[in-house]
């Protein structure tokens, strides 16, 4: 079977299509047929060796990629919440798995069934970005109706999932985001304002916020504090030495810092997701559709750090 891989870290060019043996299941992992995956920001950061003090422990060649659509084609003898033929949707282990072949092996908990409503190659641009939202605004965030939030980077694959489910929480929804992007966020989120980054910063105001989302992670916690509420919280994407250096400097504060760690998602997440999904509450939105011949240019595309949604690569 054909896979994207890669056998030494480095950019973009070191991703080629391979032929590997097909994965075997193990008890509790089922085989997918991938219909689609969807790159995310990480896959880069992990090619790049970003995680290679972890990562390092497995052997070349890795496989790129974490989100996937697909159909299960078998499935390991402890799995009985799936069968085979189930279109399904989820993501293999950020550090250690892969999801950019044509078959692949994940473990039960990370999958669930694609929502009825949706194409199953769009499903696959789902599961990070909603996971990463879900576990932000509600597990840290504990974000509730009225709650004042703000969210930075909000046309991204996160910011964009975020948005949505800000809504589903009835929060009063702050968005940031580039003068080309504007009127896109409020004709399709209709949140309470929109801030073009390009020209005011969203950190020079009076206005106090319960939750500040740095989806982007290009802020950080002593330039946002101002402008929190007193018990309000900054939670960032972006997990480095700096942001935990702010995690430990406001121990003794009302006002919280966190990262949001979403290498993991839950069939109960994804089951969440689903379910949003067929109420059409919650929508990826696709700014283009790649072959599997043009993986490279999708994850060109996503390093420009310009995407609108999310980007497939379709592995058919
Ligand atoms: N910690 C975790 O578990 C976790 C999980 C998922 C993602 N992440 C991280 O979260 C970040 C965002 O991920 P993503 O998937 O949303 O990325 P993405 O889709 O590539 O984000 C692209 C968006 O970022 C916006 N943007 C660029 N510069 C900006 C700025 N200075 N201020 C505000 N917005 C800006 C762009 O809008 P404009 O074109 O309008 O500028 C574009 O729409 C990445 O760094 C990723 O690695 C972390």
């Amino acid at each position: 079977m054909r896979a994207i891989t890669y056998n030494s870290y480095g950019d973009i060019d070191k991703l080629q299509i391979t032929e590997l043996n097909s994965p075997k299941p193990g008890i509790n992992d089922v085989i997918v047929k991938v219909i689609a995956i969807s790159p995310n920001p990480v896959d880069l950061k992990k090619l790049e060796g970003g995680f290679k003090i972890i990562t390092n422990v497995k052997k070349f060649p890795f496989i790129i990629g974490c989100d996937f659509s697909g159909e299960i084609i078998e499935v390991g003898k402890n799995v009985g919440a799936f069968k085979v033929g189930d279109k399904v949707f989820g993501m293999t282990d950020i550090l250690f798995g892969g999801s950019g072949a044509e078959e692949i092996k994940v473990s039960q908990k990370y999958i669930s069934l694609a929502p009825n409503n949706l194409e199953l190659n769009y499903a696959a641009a789902l599961p990070q970005v909603s996971n990463t939202s879900l576990l932000a605004l509600r597990n840290i965030a504990k974000l509730r109706a009225g709650h004042k939030l703000l969210i930075n980077g909000a046309s991204g694959g996160v910011g964009s999932t975020a948005l949505q489910i800000a809504k589903l929480y009835e929060a009063d929804c702050v968005a940031i985001t580039s003068s080309r992007n504007i009127d896109w966020i409020k004709d399709e989120f209709n949140p309470s304002k929109v801030i073009d980054y390009t020209k005011e910063d969203f950190t020079e105001t009076d206005e106090k916020y319960d939750v500040v989302f740095d989806a982007n992670g290009n802020r950080s916690y002593p330039e946002v504090e101002k402008i929190l509420t007193a018990n309000g919280i900054y939670v960032t994407t972006k997990n480095n030495v700096y942001t935990q250096i702010d995690f430990i400097k406001q121990f003794t504060k009302r006002k919280k810092a966190r990262v949001v760690l979403s290498g993991k998602t839950s069939t109960s997440n994804l089951d969440l997701i689903r379910m949003w999904v067929e109420d059409g509450k919650l929508k990826p939105y696709i700014e283009k559709t790649f072959s599997l011949t043009e993986f490279k240019d999708a994850y060109q595309h996503l390093a420009k750090g310009r995407t609108r949604g999310k980007l497939v690569i379709n592995m058919e």
